[in-house]
Order: structure tokens, then C-alpha cells, then sequence
């Protein structure tokens, strides 16, 4: 068999298989993927594309061998045209590319100063070179009218459109992959509905040691602004999930509950701040204040010109609790 026929056959293969994808509704999968039969039926046309070839071959053959030796000669001859002339159109297209005269013809290009025997020849530039130059041309055009005439957008503009779609992306990510959350990512869950199954996992688990209300038993009062191993939505989903300190009692529950689970009761156990249940426990740990939270309250007194005092309260609880006799 010849080159041409295995090229043939190969050409056919892909033929096939782009075929076979086009028609076969697949989804956004392959269809030879998700069909592996369709390996078998691109097998078997190969397969009949080769025997073809090869029936066609040898039928060339015996014909061949039947003719007289005349025709045998004018049909060589008429083959070896054909191969020569053969990506004809290309070859062409590429040397009128080039634009190079040949060897032969340089007489008729040739200046006539004559530098120590060194001549020139005026070559017009080649049309490959010239073409891309008036690309170039329509190219800065284009571009002209487009970004400076009209209102295309610029790479600042490009830069945040791209920014706030990858925000929109993450959000719908986060959405999705609720437990990818840790103790770095975790944010205050504000929907109703996550509070509630907060409420649901810290009663199911944790009223035992801190009671209903969060006031405290085995376990510290969760409602105060004392912290034994701090405040603020990070600290108490690391709590939750790593455990206290060892040998207190609070063990680390990442093993029972998943990362959103933790997050939820995290957030439930924040609400519970300052609600001041009648049986809590007194506080342990120390004040905890949140360095990024708003401050609500800003109290400047001037003693003299050069000293000012300031007092920043951030929550009524404190007051709440000095105020009760401590
Ligand atoms: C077996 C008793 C027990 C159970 C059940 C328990 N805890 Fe605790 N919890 C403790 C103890 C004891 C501490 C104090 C740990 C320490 O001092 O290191 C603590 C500490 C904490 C703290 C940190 C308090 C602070 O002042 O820093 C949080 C938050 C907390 N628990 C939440 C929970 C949640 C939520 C659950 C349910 C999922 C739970 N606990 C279940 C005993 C318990």
C-alpha cells in the first residue's frame, strides 16, 4: 500500500470520529467518553476503510498487469505527472509568497554600479512581508476607533470586570462547598434558617456543659465577654472544631460535625452574647475585644490643652455587668 493510502485511511478515521461526535447527543461530555462503544464502531470503519484500500490496490494491480507495454508506459508517464504536480496550487501560492526571482532570472534585477565586483540586486519586498504590514495598518485602525474613539473598555476597566465576576464565581463556589469553610474563612452566618440548625446542633450536643441559655455549667458561660480561649466568630469555630485546653471536658468536635455544621453553631453561640441568662455562671477568661469590630461609641474629654482622654465602648454588656456589683 502506498503513503497516500494510509493517509487516506487516517484522514478518514478523524473524519469519522468528528462525525460520530456531531451527531451523538453526549452533553458537554465526549460521546466517545460516554459512549465507549463508539471505540468499537470507529475500530470497525477503519478497518473497512483499510480493506478498501487494499481491494482498491490490488484491482489497480492486476488491471495494471493487463495492459500492453505501450499502455503500461503512457499510463507511468501520465502517473508521474500527476505526482509532480501534486500540492501544485501550494507550492506556487508559497514561491509567489516569497516573491524571490529565481537565479536565472536575477539578470534583469540587477543594478549597475558594481562596488569591487560587489553588485545589488533591487528585490521588491517580499508580498508575505508588505501583507502583514497592511494587516498591521487595519489592525491600528481598528483598534484606534474602537478604544480611543469609541468607549472601549481599558485595562482598568477590564481588571475589575474580570475581579468582580471571579467575586460573583467565589460567592456561588462558596454556596456550593459549604464545608470547605475554616478557622481562616469562617464569617458570622447571618440567614435565619443557619441559626436555627445552630440552635438544633448546640442543643443535640452542647447543653449538657453549657446549658440551654449559654450561661454555663461544666463549661464556661458562653454569654458574657470573657473568653478563656477568645471571642469573635474565628476564635469560637477553632474552639469548637481543635477543642479546649486538655483535660477541661471540651473536646475537639470536627470529628462529629462538618465544617458548615461548626460554622452554624459557631454563629448560634454568638448570638447569645449579652443575653444575660438568670443562672450563668460567672465569667472566666478575659475580656475579649474584637479589634475589627465598628466601634459604636467614642467619648473625647479634654482634661487640659496638651492630654485628651478617650474612652471607646464597644458594648453595653461590661457596663451591664459592673453596674450588677463586681
Ligand atoms: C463535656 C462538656 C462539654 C460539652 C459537651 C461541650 N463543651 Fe464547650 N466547653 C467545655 C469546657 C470544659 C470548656 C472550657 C475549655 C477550656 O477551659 O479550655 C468549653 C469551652 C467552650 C468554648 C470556649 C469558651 C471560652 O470561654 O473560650 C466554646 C465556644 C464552647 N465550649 C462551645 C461548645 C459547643 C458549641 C459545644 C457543642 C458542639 C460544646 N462546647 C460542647 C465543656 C463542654
Amino acid at each position: 500500500m502506498k503513503t497516500a493510502s494510509y493517509l487516506r485511511v487516517i484522514g478518514f478515521a478523524i473524519l469519522a470520529f468528528f462525525l460520530l461526535e456531531f451527531t451523538i447527543d453526549s452533553g458537554d461530555q465526549w460521546a466517545i467518553v460516554k459512549h465507549p462503544i463508539i471505540w468499537a464502531v470507529l475500530g470497525m470503519l477503519v478497518l473497512f476503510a483499510l480493506a478498501l484500500e487494499i481491494v482498491a490496490s490490488a484491482l489497480q494491480r492486476i488491471l495494471f498487469g493487463g495492459l500492453n507495454p505501450e499502455a503500461k508506459e503512457r499510463y507511468l508517464t501520465a502517473e508521474q505527472i500527476r505526482e509532480d504536480n501534486r500540492f501544485g496550487w501550494f507550492k506556487r501560492k508559497y514561491e509567489d509568497m516569497l516573491g524571490a526571482k529565481p537565479m536565472a532570472k536575477e539578470q534583469e534585477i540587477v543594478l549597475d554600479h558594481n562596488y569591487d565586483g560587489i553588485r545589488e540586486l533591487d528585490n521588491t519586498l517580499p508580498p508575505w512581508w508588505v501583507y502583514m504590514f497592511y494587516a498591521t495598518i487595519i489592525f491600528a485602525v481598528v483598534y484606534l476607533v474602537r478604544y480611543e474613539i469609541f468607549d472601549g473598555t481599558n485595562q482598568t476597566e477590564e481588571f475589575e470586570i474580570e475581579v468582580a465576576q471571579a467575586k460573583i464565581e467565589v460567592e456561588e463556589f462558596k454556596k456550593n462547598n459549604k464545608d470547605l469553610i475554616d478557622f481562616n474563612t469562617v464569617e458570622m452566618l447571618a440567614d435565619a434558617s443557619d441559626i436555627n440548625a445552630g440552635k438544633g446542633i448546640f442543643v443535640a450536643n452542647c447543653v449538657a456543659c453549657h446549658k440551654d441559655s449559654g450561661g454555663g455549667g461544666i463549661g464556661p458561660n458562653l454569654t458574657d465577654d470573657h473568653w478563656i480561649l477568645g471571642g469573635g466568630i474565628k476564635n469560637i469555630f477553632n474552639t469548637i472544631s481543635e477543642g479546649g485546653r486538655a483535660g477541661k471536658g471540651m473536646i475537639a468536635w470536627k470529628t462529629d460535625l462538618k465544617p458548615s455544621e461548626m460554622a452554624q453553631v459557631s454563629s448560634y453561640v454568638m448570638t447569645l452574647h449579652g443575653t444575660n441568662p438568670v443562672d450563668a455562671k460567672e465569667p472566666e477568661g478575659d475580656v475579649w475585644v474584637d479589634e475589627n469590630a465598628p466601634v459604636d461609641n467614642v467619648e473625647v474629654k479634654v482634661i487640659d490643652s496638651t492630654k485628651i482622654e478617650l474612652k471607646i465602648t464597644d458594648d453595653p454588656v461590661i457596663d451591664d455587668l459592673q453596674a450588677g456589683g463586681k
